[in-house]
């Protein structure tokens, strides 16, 4: 026996991300894209590669570098940058523990050591007072170098560059900006890759700007430090294949993503346009209900910065109980909730990085960061994509409103 509601065929599962409502309207321009590339047949670095990256250039106001995935993406900034194999001395990156492990894996891999950062509750981006505090303790310790900072635009909203990129400059760090969810969008009128020194993002299927497999770029406008990128994507090989003039390795994109990814391109604004009507539409239907909802829980809508235009890669609520208390169970209770009248949800990120087995040597343990703790507790993902039409909406938010 089971008390598991199965939705009715009116009220059918609501996807968490309708990949197959976009191949639908797209499949001629990508089968088109496909039999191209099967007919010229240059599978690796194909001319798509070169229009794929003068597209992104042109939408992330900078020159674009196309690389094999999001993750590649950042570990080649670092190594581009000299980040990791000091002379003799640790080097350390800031990275924000409410985040993708990729943000803090490749930190290591380059040589460094992450030091993890909190984050502010209301839109999930670096604080930049934790981020002083850890930097003022890391001096204080003298156990690391520090050499850059790598800021997260989580969900799709982007890290505004003021102050931070002053506060590092004077401090003589890096600035990386991990884009992988935030491709598209703005800040200020600036589109996301013209906000860094170096932008890196992801087009793993379910992003924003998603391929039919992995994929990444890196965005910058210094050409001296993008010639560093491209050798560092083959190998660290000069002009001359054969010239390895510093570490690489294999990072490239496919031509077969360049292609679908091109196919994808020529919807891609549409598609954010649309993606900023449903986060207005969840936002608009979740106040009005707030007063009148007879659930267990509070939800808060995600806050956006002044001058923001997320790409909204994710609809991230954060759940407290009924008094405005945070509460894990609360959270999971209205995602079963959810769940049991056919809608999905998922919870980004579950555990901070500084409380994952893989990164604990590096972090200070429980209560060390608590905005980051805190949020792991509380937040929940709705369904977000194009594609989510009104009623789809009504009933997700109806269903939030009422036990
Ligand atoms: C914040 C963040 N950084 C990095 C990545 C890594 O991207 P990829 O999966 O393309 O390697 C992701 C992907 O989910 C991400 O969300």
């Amino acid at each position: 026996m089971t008390n598991r509601r199965v939705p009715s065929a009116r009220e059918k599962r609501i996807p968490f991300v309708d990949l197959a409502a976009q191949s639908r309207r797209l499949r001629p321009e990508i089968d088109r894209r496909i039999a191209a590339v099967l007919d010229h047949g240059r599978y690796v670095m194909g001319p798509e590669v070169e229009e794929l990256e003068s597209e992104l250039g042109r939408l992330g106001g900078a020159s674009a570098v196309a690389v094999s995935s999001g993750s590649d993406a950042l570990l080649i900034a670092l190594l581009a940058l000299d980040i990791g194999r000091g002379e003799g001395r640790p080097e350390a990156v800031f990275v924000p523990s409410f985040t993708f492990t990729a943000t803090a894996e490749v930190v290591l891999l380059a040589g460094a050591a992450p030091v993890f950062v909190d984050v502010r509750e209301d839109d999930f981006l670096l604080d930049l007072d934790s981020l002083e505090q850890e930097f003022d303790r890391l001096m204080r310790s003298g156990s690391a170098v520090p050499r850059a900072v790598i800021t997260v635009d989580l969900f799709g909203q982007p890290m505004p560059e003021h102050p931070l990129g002053e506060w590092a400059a004077a401090r003589g760090l890096e600035v990386i900006s991990d884009a992988a969810q935030s491709f598209g969008a703005r800040l200020g009128g600036a589109p996301v890759g013209s906000l860094a020194k170096l932008t890196t993002t992801s087009f793993y299927p379910a992003k924003p700007l998603g391929g039919y497999g992995d994929g990444g770029a890196i965005l910058g406008t210094e050409p001296a430090i993008l010639e560093v990128v491209r050798s560092i994507r083959e190998h660290g090989q000069s002009a001359d294949r054969y010239d390895i003039v510093r570490l690489g390795t294999n990072g490239r994109l496919d031509t077969l993503q360049a292609a679908v990814l091109l196919a994808k391109l020529t919807i891609f604004e549409q598609e954010l346009a649309a993606r900023r009507a449903v986060a207005a539409g969840y936002t608009e239907r979740l106040e009005a209900a707030s007063t009148s909802m007879s659930a267990p829980w509070r939800v808060a809508a995600p806050v956006c910065g002044a001058g923001v235009e997320s790409s909204w890669a994710q609809y991230t609520l954060r759940v407290d109980d009924r008094d405005g208390r945070p509460s894990a169970s609360t959270r999971d209770a209205l995602r079963g909730h959810l769940d049991r009248a056919g809608i999905p949800t998922a919870v980004y990120y579950p555990r901070p990085m500084h409380l994952q087995p893989a990164y604990e040597p590096y972090g200070r343990g429980p209560g060390s960061l608590p905005v980051s703790e805190n949020l792991a507790d509380r937040v929940v993902s709705l369904p977000m994509h194009p594609y989510l039409d009104e009623s789809a909406l009504d009933r997700i938010c109806d269903r939030i409103a009422t036990a």
